[in-house]
């Protein structure tokens, strides 16, 4: 049996004083750094991106391209992709099964080279996650479906068709997909009722300053013209920021900080956050590119429902950050999940923790407030839930130890750090098991 190395944070909890002070920086999105990734495919060339978050999920996309022929380089926060020699288009089991994201690619790769293979995407543990609506649009775009020992096997008969695409769900990674596949299609390709989260409009623009050609990106209609493969340009594309990680530092914030300034973000983006944060009581100031949040007085904060909900409504990423600043306000707030059955289940650590907590099925909880936490030990769950629980532990009284940081580590760059930064006491351990 080969030795993991397993980490873990040890958080001391402030007790609720609101003691954090300075900058922090937000890094390059994770969700929009990976779809953009998958569209370098797109270019027989070379990709150079900016503002790339240090992420295991960046790593993990690198590891795929770089299986399928690409050469594959980051330096700091800069990644170099040449896409010439990708030959291949089997998507490597192990990273795939491990990673929803990984699913993207085949829009690129039915584009690129007619097929590719893979197995059910796996990921966080938010739900069933099915795949049914990547296959039966590229079934539409005139992909074949057939499963084999275990993997899915599209293919495509000639070239792509252009097609009138609705989609029952506007999910972003379909919405995605679709997107790139449909730039090697013959023809117009429409598709209605897209996903409009600003992930997408990074994309489509990535995508057009190599030549694509996508309107819409942002609104519920997309039309792309099919123009072939796209060419590689030697200006690098800088990646927007990523507006989960400044909502959760937002959060923080707003729970934590005497004064704290989130640089590097883009508050147009957490509209719905700040709105409903300064609604509660909460300083708030923006600029274009930062969020300046501060302690308000000895006045707590009014609770509010949540309903999480597709851009621009609540994002479902910042729920469990949200909820554990429900905790600690007055009142009554009914937070329902509507995107995923199965985010609303690290509320049971928060009971632990103190929290006044009610669910009432899967998609819903009551949380009633404010009540004191108490540090406590935990495992987070997923990349958001765990972050969720880097908050709650830094509100709490007494210590905390999370385990299972690796998750949280997918999604943002040396959070243990930055907070330190801010006057966090937050230290990394690792164990050998
Ligand atoms: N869905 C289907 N069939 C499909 C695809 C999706 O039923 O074929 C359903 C999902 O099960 C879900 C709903 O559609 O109930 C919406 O999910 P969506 O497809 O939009 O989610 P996603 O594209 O898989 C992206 C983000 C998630 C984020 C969601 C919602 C990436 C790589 N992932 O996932 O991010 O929660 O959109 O905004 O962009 C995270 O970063 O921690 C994360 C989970």
């Amino acid at each position: 049996m080969s030795l993991q190395n397993k980490e873990s944070f040890r958080i001391a909890g402030l007790s609720g004083t609101k003691s954090l002070r300075g900058s922090v920086a937000v890094s390059g999105a994770k969700n929009a750094v990976l779809p953009i990734m998958a569209g370098a495919l797109l270019i027989p060339g070379k990709t150079i991106l900016h503002n790339v978050p240090v992420i295991d999920d960046v790593s993990r996309i690198s590891e795929i391209l770089r299986g399928l022929g690409a050469e594959v380089s980051q330096e700091g926060t800069t990644l170099t992709i040449d896409a010439s020699g990708v030959s291949n288009s089997d998507l490597n089991n192990d990273i795939s099964k491990r990673l929803r994201a990984s699913v993207i690619l085949t829009g690129p790769l039915l584009a690129r080279m007619g097929s590719v293979s893979f197995p059910h995407p796996g990921g966080c543990v938010l739900g069933a996650r099915p795949i049914d609506l990547f296959l039966e649009n590229f079934q539409k775009m005139g992909v074949t479906v057939s499963e084999e020992e275990g993997r899915y096997v599209l293919s495509v008969n000639g070239a792509l068709k252009a097609a009138d695409l609705f989609l029952r769900i506007p999910s972003v990674t379909v919405t995605e997909a679709m997107m790139m596949a449909a730039i090697a299609a013959k023809g117009t390709s429409v598709i209605k009722n897209a996903a409009m989260e600003p992930e997408i409009v990074d994309l489509a623009a990535f995508l057009t300053k190599a030549g694509a050609k996508v309107r819409g990106a942002g609104t519920p209609t997309i039309e792309v013209d099919g123009t072939g493969m796209l060419s590689s340009t030697s200006e690098p594309y800088t990646v927007m920021p990523d507006r989960i990680e400044a909502g959760s530092f937002l959060i923080l914030g707003s729970l934590l900080a005497e004064e704290i300034e989130i640089t590097n973000c883009n508050p147009l983006h957490l509209e719905i956050v700040i709105d409903m944060l300064k609604q509660s009581g909460v300083p708030i100031e923006t600029t274009p590119t930062s969020i300046i949040v501060r302690k308000n007085g000895s006045k707590p904060f009014s609770s509010f429902n949540v309903k999480t909900h597709e851009y621009p409504g609540f994002p479902t990423d910042l729920q469990a950050p949200i909820t554990v600043f429900l905790t600690q306000c007055e009142g009554e707030a009914l937070v329902h999940e509507t995107i995923f059955e199965a985010r609303l289940n690290y509320t049971q650590d928060l009971v632990r923790m103190g929290a006044n907590i009610t669910m009432f099925d899967p998609h819903r909880v009551l949380v009633k407030g404010p009540t004191p936490l108490k540090g406590k030990e935990l495992e987070g769950p997923d990349i958001r839930a765990g972050l969720a629980f880097v908050i709650a532990a830094l509100a709490a009284e007494g210590e905390s130890v999370l385990s299972n940081v690796q998750l949280i580590d997918r999604g943002y760059a040396k959070i243990d750090e930055r907070l330190r930064s801010l006057g966090a006491r937050i230290t990394r351990s690792s164990v050998c098991e």
